[in-house]
Parts: C-alpha cells; structure tokens; sequence
C-alpha cells in the first residue's frame, strides 16, 4: 500500500473510529482504582524508619509476582505506545480523541498494579523502580508498520493483554489482586473489541491489503513487553505456570480474532489476497504444532519433577 493510499483508508476508517469511540464511551465506566487497593496492609520502608523489603512479606507465589512484574511494567511504558500511536493515526479528529482517551483508561492499570505491589510487599520496589527506568528508556518501536498493521497488532495485543492480566489474577490466589486485574481485564476487552472492529471495517473496504495485514502480524508477533530486562526468562516462568504460553496464544488469542474476521473463508480477495490468506493458513498450522509441542514437553518435565520428588 503506498502511504497516500493508505492515507484515503484512514480517511474512510474515520467516521468508524468515531462510531466505535461513542460505543466505547458508553460501554465503559471511570472506575477509582484506589478503591481496590488494601491500603490498610500499607506502611513505610527503610529510609522512613520502617522495614526494608524482603521476599517473605507476601504470601503471592514466585510465579505470581513475575507475572505482575511483567503486566506492570508492559503497562509502564505507555510513552512509547501513546507516541507510537500519534505517529500512525495523527493528532486530529476522531483518530486523535480516541488515542487519548485510550493513553488516560491504560494509565489506570499501571498505577493500580504499582499501588497494589508495592502495599502489599508483592515485589522488591528498588529492582522493580530499575526495571521500570530500564523498560522506558529502551522504548518501544513499532518499526515502518503500516497503521493497518498496528491496528491489527493492537488487536491481537490488547486481547493478549486481557487474557494475561485475567490468568495472573487468577494466579494470584489473592481476591484482592483477581478483583483488581479482572476490572483491567475488562478495559483491555473493550479495546480489544474497538481494534477488532475497526479491523472487520478495514476488511470491507481493502480485503487484499488487511489480510496480508493480518497474516504478516500472526506471523511476526511479539509481546509488547519484550523490551523489558529479562524478559525471555520471565515470559518462560509465565508460560510454565500456564498464565499466558503458546497454546493460549492459538486458541485463546489468535484464533478468536481470525474466526470473527472470517480471513479464512472470504471470497472477495484477489490472488495477492489469497496469497495472504495462505500464508496465514501456514502460520496458524505450524503454531498451533509448537503449542501442541511446548504442552507436551512440559508435561513431561512436570512428571520427572514429580517424580524425583515422590518419596
Ligand atoms: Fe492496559
Ligand atoms: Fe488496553
């Protein structure tokens, strides 16, 4: 798509993105996260006269703690995403209002998650104040994708970013923390639902173009998060524990989005658009092997563990 083009189709998506926004204003409500803290767990550090940090304090498992480790400071570096996002989509009009309607809804889940963390003693406040300055600093990139691109990676995202933040509650076996990452969890579905839809807008209007779209960001996805020191290991942790690894990246992110498009089945494309369409067809195959693969193998692992422990 040459960049006028894709500027026309970012004309004729306006009038959708300001249809969805007053969907979006009306679905959604401006909740107070502090409401869902517990402060009264709340008291000072060190350097105020109270107690250091140290592990035992919280009762979260180790996994638990990564996982929110990992969801806040994604949530952190929303610098980059808002600048990333002005970027493809531009100040003005409908495009501009929803932008910054969606940077001031994702500011809540960071400082609800820190002011959750941090009460309760969940993770070490310096290492996770360091991984913060870390992740901003590195950024985030979205690279010369094509706004059809990044409409479509934010789709996929913000549904993988529910489905993260839903586990991670449900990881916590803490009712405070599921409470919490349960109403984020909802605002990240109602973005999600905004994307997918501008998405199945774009469809109608430029089969040929968002397939392949679709295809190369199936293809090529990666977490957000990525550029957070030590990610690689921590993301292995989180998939071990079940909270977000490839299987529920096929069936509980990808597919979802790919059956509500109806990619695989349209027959108003071209042979570019087939083409598009098969690559996809290829992609979805070989991950959803990798996930039957990655299941297996740690079940396997969870049997000799079990096993060298069983007396
Ligand atoms: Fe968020
Ligand atoms: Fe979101």
């Amino acid at each position: 798509m040459t960049p006028s083009e894709t500027q026309a189709l970012l004309g004729q998506l306006e009038a959708v993105v300001g249809e969805n926004l007053d969907r979006h204003l009306a679905l959604t409500d401006d909740w107070m996260p502090h409401e869902l803290i517990p402060w009264s767990l709340g008291r000072d550090f060190a350097d105020l006269g109270g107690e250091p940090w140290s592990a035992e304090q919280s009762r979260l498992s180790p996994v638990a703690r990564v996982a929110l480790e990992v969801n806040l400071l994604t949530e952190d570096n929303l610098p980059s995403y808002h600048s990333e996002l002005v970027r493809m989509f531009g100040r003005d009009g409908a495009w501009g209002t929803w932008v910054n309607r969606w940077t001031a809804e994702e500011a809540r889940h960071a400082s609800g998650i820190r002011d959750y963390l941090l009460v309760t003693r969940a993770v070490d406040p310096e290492r996770l104040e360091r991984a913060r300055m870390a992740t901003l600093q590195a950024g985030f990139d979205a690279g010369d994708k094509s706004p059809l691109r990044a409409c479509v990676y934010v789709a996929f995202q913000e549904l993988a970013t529910r489905v993260a933040h839903r586990n991670t509650g449900r990881c916590c076996d803490d009712p405070v923390a599921e409470r919490l990452l349960a109403r984020i969890a909802t605002d990240e579905n109602l973005h999600m639902v905004f994307y997918r839809d501008l998405v199945q807008a774009a469809l109608r209007l430029a089969p040929n173009q968002t397939l392949r779209a679709i295809a190369d960001e199936v293809a090529g996805f990666v977490m957000p998060g990525s550029v957070i020191p030590g990610f690689a290991r921590m993301a292995v942790q989180i998939a071990d524990a079940g909270v977000y690894d490839l299987r529920i990246h096929h069936d509980d992110v990808i597919m979802p989005l790919v059956r509500y498009w109806r990619v695989l089945e349209r027959d108003d494309i071209d042979a570019k658009g087939e083409r598009a369409r098969d690559d996809l067809a290829a992609t979805l195959t070989a991950l959803d092997a990798r996930a039957t693969r990655f299941v297996e193998r740690r079940a396997e692992a969870q049997m000799l563990r079990w096993r060298r422990q069983a007396p």
